[in-house]
This record gives structure tokens, C-alpha cells and sequence, in this order.
């Protein structure tokens, strides 16, 4: 039987259930919580969730958890938790920090005591008075949260949105994770045309052609865990091999998205390129105002522009009336957009079917989906 471990596969606010959803259908059953889903599985379990999570932010490996209202207490927490099991004698192991509501409220001396409480009970274990850490690094991070101090280890690395496809920034992109979250919550689904109107950069369609494609998200990159040592080498190569396997980019069909600025464009095929999918989503320079797409059924996506600055809010509201037309001239459609426009509405002509917050960086803003059968409208 091999070893079980917790985990936290740590995702953006709203989005801890979507991320409890995607562990189960990997076989992983998970609960949601705030700031993620807790699992129970194998380092073979959280390198496919690394791997293969299009809307979590990483993977942790929850060492222990355990009350600690003094600095004594948090210091001989940490002391009594099994380290060497994934620190060697050179590892680099630089601890991060975060309090909320914790009665010890300074980060850094919390931070120092943790290094120190670890580096102690190493020195006993392995008989040295002083570690190089050269090798490898593990990440740890010491988050207290009421007088509940809990001690993880990052099994990611860089951050789950890094996909590697996406090296040039447009116009205010979404985050890879979002965008893979507002794919699986629109009406699309695989076999129905979808279009963005507004692609930008290409994230939105190309997060719904990677999953149609069943291409895993973290298929061309590495993670922490890979580096950890007593790793299963041989067992992270097989769960690569048949993500690899499993990848198709012949099922991707009737994808594309069309954008004002010529710009844009250029970086959404490359990314497109840069994501192993050259070719199959077409992206067109359009205005959205003019958008006319074929079929009986089909859904849009979009990020529109939010207006943020005062001087855009009258455009804005201007574009978001033509997006209402735009489905009017699509019966049969769905159109889904997020945005922070509290008038978004309004200016629509419609009520959302249906609505989900979610924060886009600091922006608090809205997941509407317009043009649901009635069956299917829920709030
Ligand atoms: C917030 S950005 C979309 C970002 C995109 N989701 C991404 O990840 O790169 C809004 C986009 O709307 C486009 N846009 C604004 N007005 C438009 C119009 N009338 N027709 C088509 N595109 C438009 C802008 O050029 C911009 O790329």
C-alpha cells in the first residue's frame, strides 16, 4: 500500500467547487473548501492533478496541522513533523508566510521560527550542524489562520495557470484558470460551435480547444514534486506518457474566435501555435458588431471590455447593447460574458438566465449567461 498523503489543490475564490469537481472526475475524490479542495491521495495522485487541473492554482501537500497560540507552541509544532521525509541534507527549503486572524501576527518572526523549528529537528536526524542547501528546493509555506497553524509543501512549482503557451500579454488577459473555469460553466459543450467574439489573446478558446482535445493543461512543463526526493520516477513517466497518449488535436472542431485589433490576433495564433493546436481554432480579425455565425445552436464566450476607465464606460455600454443584438440575430445561441459593468444588463436588454461572481484579478465581476432554454435557467 503506498504512502497516503493530504493535499490542497489551492484555487481563486469561487472556483474551489469547480476544482472539487475536476479531482473527482479524476478519480480523486475531494472537498471543497475556501481557498480550494482537500484530497487524500499518493504523489502519483498530485502529479496528475498538477497535471491535468485546468482551474486550480497548485498543489499542496499538507505536512501538518495543529493549534498554536504561542510562538512556543507553533516552534515545537513544526519541530515534531516528520521533514526529512521530503528534505535531504542539501535541499534548499525556503519557508513563505501568512497570517489572518492569528493571534501571532508577525509573518516574518513566524517564518524564522518555522525555519528554525525544521533545521532542528534535521540537525538531530541527520547528525549536522549545518545545512549548504544546494540541491533541489522545496518550498514550504507556514500559513496560520486563527490559532490553527497549518504547514504545507508547494508540489507545483511555478503556478498551475503557467501553461507555457502563453508568452505575450494583450490587452488585460484573463488567467488561464479563470478562463478554463468560465469554459466548463458555458452551455458549450464539445460537438457545438463556439465563438468568441472578443478573443483577445486567444485564452478562452484556446482553454476550450485544449479540453476538447483532452490535452492535459501541464502536458510540456515540470513541476516541484518531480524534483522531491524518493520520488517514483518511473510512475510520474508513465502518468506523462498517457497524457501525452490521450492528447488529440483532431477532435477539435468548430472553435474560433474574431477580435477587432490585428494585434491581438497574432498573439492568439501564436499561442495557439505555442500550445501544440496550430490551425485548429480559427481566429479572424472582425468586428464583433458585424459577427455573423452559421449553425441552429452554438455558444458565445467572451471577456468584453469592462470600461474601467470613465472615458471607455460610454463605448462600453454601447458595445454591450450591440452584444445583445448579436444574440437577438442568433436565436438558438448562448451568449456568456464576464465583466465588473454593474450595468452590464442594462445595457444588454436583457436579464442574465444565469450568474456567477468571480474576482478577475482585483475586479470583482459578474459570469452572466444569456439565451438558455427555459428549462436550464437558474440564477
Ligand atoms: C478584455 S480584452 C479580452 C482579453 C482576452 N480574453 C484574452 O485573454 O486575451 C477585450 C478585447 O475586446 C476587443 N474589442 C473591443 N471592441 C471590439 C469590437 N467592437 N469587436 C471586436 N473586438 C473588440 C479588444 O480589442 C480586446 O482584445
Amino acid at each position: 500500500m503506498q504512502t497516503q498523503y493530504e493535499w490542497i489543490a489551492t484555487a481563486a475564490f469561487g472556483l474551489e467547487g469547480v476544482v472539487a469537481r475536476e479531482l473527482d472526475r479524476l478519480g480523486i475524490p475531494a472537498k471543497a473548501e475556501n481557498g480550494g479542495a482537500r484530497f487524500t491521495g499518493t504523489v502519483e495522485d498530485a502529479m496528475r492533478a498538477n497535471l491535468w487541473l485546468r482551474c486550480a492554482d497548485r498543489v499542496l501537500l499538507v505536512v501538518g496541522r495543529f493549534e498554536a497560540r504561542s510562538f512556543e507552541e507553533l516552534f515545537e509544532g513544526v519541530r515534531a513533523l516528520p521533514w526529512e521525509s521530503f528534505i535531504g541534507v542539501h535541499t534548499r527549503f525556503p519557508v513563505n508566510g501568512k497570517c489572518a486572524r492569528s493571534q501571532l501576527m508577525s509573518v516574518r518572526d513566524c517564518q524564522a521560527i518555522t525555519k528554525k523549528a525544521i533545521v532542528e529537528r534535521l540537525k538531530e536526524k541527520y547528525r549536522v550542524s549545518w545545512f549548504e542547501e544546494t540541491d533541489e528546493t522545496v518550498s514550504i509555506d507556514v500559513s496560520l489562520h486563527g490559532d490553527i497553524a497549518q504547514l504545507t509543501l508547494d508540489a507545483s512549482g511555478t503556478a498551475l495557470n503557467r501553461r507555457g503557451y502563453r508568452t505575450w500579454n494583450g490587452e488585460a488577459p484573463l488567467r488561464e484558470t479563470l478562463a478554463a473555469a468560465l469554459v466548463s460553466l458555458s452551455p458549450w459543450r464539445p460537438g457545438m460551435p463556439l465563438h468568441d467574439p472578443m478573443c483577445g489573446t486567444g485564452t478562452l478558446m484556446i482553454e476550450a480547444a485544449m479540453r476538447q482535445a483532452n490535452r492535459a493543461p501541464g502536458l510540456t512543463r515540470e513541476f516541484a514534486l518531480e524534483s522531491w526526493r524518493g520520488m517514483p520516477e518511473g510512475a510520474f513517466r508513465v502518468i506523462r506518457e498517457e497524457a501525452k497518449a490521450q492528447f488529440d488535436p483532431s477532435l477539435i472542431e468548430g472553435i474560433s474566435g474574431s477580435d477587432i485589433d490585428p494585434q491581438a490576433i497574432e498573439l492568439a495564433r501564436r499561442h495557439l501555435h505555442q500550445a501544440g493546436l496550430a490551425g485548429r481554432v480559427e481566429f479572424t480579425v472582425a468586428d464583433a458588431r458585424d459577427c455573423v455565425r452559421t449553425g441552429e445552436r452554438g455558444a458565445f464566450l467572451c471577456n468584453p471590455p469592462y470600461g474601467e476607465r470613465l472615458s471607455d464606460r460610454r463605448e462600453c455600454e454601447t458595445l454591450y447593447q450591440q452584444m445583445g443584438q448579436l444574440l437577438r440575430r442568433h436565436p438558438g445561441w448562448t451568449l456568456s460574458a464576464i465583466t465588473s459593468h454593474p450595468g452590464f444588463e442594462r445595457c444588454f436588454g436583457r436579464r442574465a438566465d444565469r450568474k456567477r461572481r468571480f474576482y478577475n484579478g482585483r475586479l470583482e465581476c459578474e459570469f452572466m449567461t444569456f439565451g438558455l432554454p427555459a428549462q436550464k435557467k437558474k440564477k
